[in-house]
């Protein structure tokens, strides 16, 4: 139930029921990952079911798949939708400029293919993802399963010349073994606490052999909805440089509200 949400949910959820009403009939959708993005995924089956909207979703994970399904959203795949009106997704950390770190559920490789072929990306968040230099989350960087350990010690070497405090790279694990993504691969986080300078560092990440994609979101990202505990929502706008600012009620909603476990 909604009374019962900590802040941060509430801040999530708000920002999330903000950010669907971005989405129209007809649209193409790409449908981000995590927490914030399940209340998104939920919000837009309510809308389907309640108020008849039209649209596809394609999802950015096996779960948002699994959910979009579940609450009445038509699901299609990246090819048959080919390019996207929009993507909403959540983040890790975002910066002034709303460049992103993206991946702590795993997800990075989708969510950036998928927001990169979407006419806008929308990021939807807690005010606590905003820093202003990214890195205090560790930088999740997929990588294939052969050979891992010998890309994280490039990766680490590679480290040793950019701009960053830190230089731990940490398997993600899953349990006793190693996290897979949907994709096949493994996730190193890297723990950087401070990122110089991110356009530099993403291109670097990807020069190196074994690495398929690192979590930085830059320039891709084209608005952010920043949600707070209070049903404050900002809509921030990077390309007019706009700032709205309203406040969202929280309305009992069995439906909406239950059995969320992402
Ligand atoms: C998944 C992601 C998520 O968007 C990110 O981890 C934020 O998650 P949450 O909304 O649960 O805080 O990048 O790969």
């Amino acid at each position: 139930m909604p009374g019962e949400l900590s802040p941060i949910d509430k801040a999530k959820f708000v920002a999330a029921k903000r950010a669907a009403q971005f989405v129209e009939d007809g649209m193409r959708v790409g449908l981000g990952t995590g927490s914030t993005a399940a209340w998104l995924v939920r919000c837009l089956g309510e809308m389907v079911r309640e108020d008849g909207l039209k649209f596809r979703g394609v999802p950015t994970s096996t779960r948002t798949a699994q959910l979009a399904r579940e609450v009445g959203i038509e699901v299609i795949s990246l090819d048959e939708a080919k390019w996207l009106d929009i993507t909403i997704d959540g983040a890790d950390e975002f910066d002034g400029d709303l460049n992103l770190v993206k991946g702590g559920g795993g997800a990075l490789l989708q969510e950036k293919i998928v927001a990169t072929a979407s006419d806008q990306m929308v990021v939807i968040a807690d005010a606590a993802k905003e820093v202003e230099h990214l890195g205090a989350f560790p930088l999740p960087v997929e990588v294939i399963p052969f050979g891992w350990q010998t890309t994280r010690a490039l990766l680490e070497e590679t480290l040793i010349s950019v701009d960053v405090l830190g230089r731990d790279v940490t398997l993600r694990m899953n349990g006793d073994a190693a996290f897979v993504t949907d994709e096949g691969n493994y996730i190193l986080d890297l723990h950087l606490g401070r990122i110089g300078n991110p356009r530099q560092l993403a291109l670097v990440l990807n020069q190196l052999p074994g690495v398929v994609e690192n979590g930085l979101f830059i320039d891709i990202c084209d608005s952010v909805v920043v949600g707070y505990g209070n049903g404050r929502v900002d809509v921030r706008d990077i390309n007019s440089g706009t700032v709205e600012t309203e406040r969202l009620d929280f309305v009992e909603n069995d439906n909406l509200f239950s059995d969320l476990d992402d």
